[in-house]
C-alpha cells in the first residue's frame, strides 16, 4: 500500500511539483501518493498542478471560521477524508495550531529554505530568509525538511543540505539555488520519514 500524503500549498507550489514528479516517476514511485493538495488560497498555482495531475485540490477558506483552531479542524477533516498518512507543508504560509499537531502527531513534515535552527521562527519566510542570510555575511545557506511540532520552524530535523552563498548574491539569485536543493530533499525527507514506518 502507497503512503497517501496530503500536501498543504499557499503559493506556486513548486515543491509540491516535486513531490508529484518523485510520485510518478522518481525515487517516491510505487511508495508513496499526493492523495489531496489543500490550499488557503483559491487562486495557489499549487491547487492547479494539482488538478493538471488528477489529484484532488481543496481550497479551505479561512474566512468562513472564526479561528485558527477551528482552521485547522477543518483541515485535519479532509486530510482524514483523503486517508492522509502523511502531511507535508510546502509553502503553507498560515500557522497550524495544536489540535492540528496533535491530530498528526510526527506525522507533518515542513521545508525551510535555510540551514534551521538558524534563520528560523516568525517572519522568517519567503525573501526574507534569503535577506537575512546575506544581511549576516552567511558562507553557506541551505535548506531544511523537519517535523512539525508546536513551534515555528522547530521540530526534529530529517534532511539538510547546503548550498554556498556567494558575495555576488541577491535575495532572488539565493533562493534560486535553495529551492533546487529543496526540491531534491523534499521526496528524499518523505522517502526517509516512510522508511522509519512513519
Ligand atoms: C519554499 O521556499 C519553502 O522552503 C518555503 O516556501 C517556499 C515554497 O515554494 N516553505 P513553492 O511554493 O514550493 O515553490
Amino acid at each position: 500500500m502507497k503512503t497517501k500524503l496530503g500536501v498543504l500549498v499557499s503559493g506556486g507550489g513548486t515543491n509540491l511539483q516535486a513531490i508529484i514528479d518523485a510520485c510518478n516517476s522518481g525515487i517516491l514511485k510505487d511508495i508513496a501518493e499526493v492523495a489531496v493538495v489543500i490550499s488557503n488560497k483559491i487562486d495557489a498555482f499549487g491547487l492547479e498542478r494539482a488538478r493538471k495531475n488528477n489529484i484532488p485540490a481543496i481550497f479551505v477558506d479561512r474566512k468562513k471560521v472564526n479561528d485558527g483552531t477551528a482552521y485547522c479542524e477543518k483541515l485535519i477533516e479532509e486530510l482524514k477524508r483523503y486517508k492522509v498518512d502523511l502531511v507535508c507543508l510546502a509553502g503553507f504560509l498560515l500557522k497550524l495550531e495544536p489540535n492540528f499537531v496533535k491530530a498528526f502527531k510526527g506525522k507533518i513534515l515542513n521545508i525551510h529554505p535555510a540551514l534551521l535552527p538558524k534563520f528560523g521562527g516568525k517572519g522568517m519566510y519567503g525573501h526574507n530568509v534569503h535577506e537575512a542570510v546575506l544581511k549576516s555575511c552567511e558562507k553557506e545557506s541551505g535548506a531544511t525538511v523537519h517535523v512539525v511540532d508546536e513551534e515555528f520552524d522547530h521540530g526534529p530535523i530529517v534532511t539538510q543540505r547546503r548550498v554556498p552563498v556567494l558575495n555576488s548574491d541577491t535575495p532572488e539569485i539565493l533562493a534560486k539555488r535553495v529551492l533546487e536543493v529543496e526540491h531534491k530533499i523534499y521526496p528524499e525527507a518523505i522517502l526517509k520519514v516512510i522508511g522509519s514506518k512513519l
